[in-house]
C-alpha cells in the first residue's frame, strides 16, 4: 500500500469566486487538517491558453494570497508553484510516450475547448498528461475534484496502470474525493442553467472574493429569478432563486430546509439583500487579507519557495525512481 496522500491544483487564471470557493478551496481547508495536502498553483495549466505576461506573475501571487486568505496553512499543507519544480514537465513527457493519441482525443473537454479556435495549440490537447503527472509524481492516492474532471482522473489511473505494467509497480491508482455537500454547482447569477465561472467573460455573473460591499450588492440584486416572489429550493424549476438559497446555506453551514423557513415571509428583493449581506460578511475579511499579503510579494514568493522546496523533495525521489526504471 501507497500512504493516503491528496493532491489537487487551481490555475491563476483570474479571481477566485464563490463556485472555486465552494466547490473546491473550502473543501481544501477542512481537509488538511487530517490529511496530507499538496496543493499546486498551476501556471503551466494556465499556459495553455494566451496569457499576458505580467498578468500572469501577478495572478499566481494573487492566487497564492487568496488560498493563504482562505486559510489554507503551509505548516499543515504543501502549497507550490508548479513551473516550480521541473519534475511536472519531466513526468509528463515520460508519460506522453505511453499515452495514444486516440485515448486524448475522446476527452470531452478537449472537444469543448478547441470548439472555439482555429487553430488548436497541443499543449491544450495533452494537458490532461500533465495533469496525471501533477498527481503521480507525488504518488497521491486522491484528488479533491468537481465531476467536470473526473474523465482525467481516468486517464490518470490509465496511465498509472499502464506504467506500473510495463515497467513494474511505481504509482498508485489515484481515486476521486468527492466531498458529500458543497459539491453541488454554484451557478452564473444571471444565467443560472450555466455554472459560474471565471471563463465567463461577463464579471456580472460570479462573485469574486476581492469584489467589493457594492459590487456584491448590485450583482445579487441583477442576478435572474422568476416571477414567483415566495423563497424556495428547487433547483430544477427554481434554478435562479434555488441557487441563491444554495449560496447562502453553504456560507452560513444551514441547511437550504432551515434557510427557507427562516426567510418566510421575505420576497425575493429583500432576500437578495440578506444574501448579499452574507455574502459581505464572509468576504470583507478574505479580501482584507487578501490586499494585505498583496502588499508583501517577497512574504508570497518566499512562501511559494518554501513550498517548491517540500515538494521538489518528493518529486525528485519519484523522477529517479521513474528513471531508473525506464533505463535512462
Ligand atoms: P472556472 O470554471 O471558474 O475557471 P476552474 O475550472 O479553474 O474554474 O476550477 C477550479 C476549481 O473550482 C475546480 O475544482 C472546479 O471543480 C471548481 N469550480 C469551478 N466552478 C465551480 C462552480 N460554479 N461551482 C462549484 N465548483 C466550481
Ligand atoms: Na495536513
Amino acid at each position: 500500500g501507497f500512504p493516503r496522500k491528496l493532491f489537487s491544483g487551481i490555475q491563476p487564471t483570474g479571481d477566485v469566486h464563490l463556485g472555486n470557493y465552494l466547490g473546491a478551496v473550502k473543501q481544501w481547508v477542512d481537509l488538511q487538517d487530517n490529511e496530507h495536502l499538496i496543493l499546486s498553483v498551476v501556471d503551466l495549466h494556465a499556459l495553455t491558453l494566451p496569457q499576458d505576461p505580467k498578468e500572469l506573475s501577478e495572478n499566481i501571487l494573487k492566487m497564492t494570497a487568496t488560498l493563504l486568505a482562505c486559510g489554507i496553512d503551509i505548516s499543515k499543507s504543501i502549497l507550490f508553484q508548479q513551473s516550480q519544480v521541473y519534475q511536472h514537465t519531466e513526468l509528463a513527457w515520460n508519460l506522453s510516450c505511453i499515452c495514444t493519441m486516440a485515448r486524448l482525443s475522446h476527452l470531452p473537454q478537449f472537444k469543448e475547448k478547441s470548439a472555439a479556435l482555429k487553430d488548436v495549440p497541443l499543449g491544450l490537447y495533452i494537458y490532461p498528461v500533465l495533469q496525471a503527472a501533477d498527481i503521480l509524481l507525488y504518488k497521491a492516492t486522491h484528488v479533491p475534484v468537481g465531476d467536470d474532471q473526473l474523465q482525467h482522473l481516468e486517464l490518470s489511473q490509465d496511465l498509472a496502470r499502464m506504467f506500473n505494467r510495463r515497467y513494474g509497480t511505481t504509482f498508485p491508482l489515484p481515486h476521486a474525493l468527492v466531498s458529500g455537500e458543497g459539491t453541488a454547482k454554484i451557478k452564473s447569477l444571471r444565467n443560472p442553467l450555466k455554472k459560474m465561472s471565471k471563463s465567463d467573460p461577463d464579471a456580472k455573473n460570479r462573485i469574486c472574493l476581492t469584489d467589493t460591499p457594492d459590487e456584491i450588492v448590485k450583482k445579487i440584486r441583477k442576478s435572474v429569478t422568476d416571477f414567483t416572489s415566495k423563497i424556495t429550493f428547487e433547483p430544477e424549476e427554481r434554478p435562479g432563486v434555488s441557487n441563491l438559497v444554495m449560496i447562502h446555506s453553504s456560507l452560513s453551514g444551514k441547511t437550504t430546509e432551515d434557510i427557507v423557513k427562516e426567510v418566510e415571509g421575505l420576497d425575493t428583493l429583500q432576500y437578495k439583500s440578506l444574501v448579499a449581506d452574507c455574502i459581505i460578511a464572509f468576504t470583507s475579511p478574505i479580501s482584507q487579507r487578501i490586499k494585505e499579503l498583496m502588499e508583501d510579494p517577497d512574504y508570497l514568493r518566499n512562501i511559494l519557495a518554501v513550498g517548491t522546496e517540500k515538494a521538489t523533495e518528493i518529486a525528485a525521489g519519484t523522477m529517479e525512481e521513474v528513471k531508473s526504471k525506464l533505463g535512462i
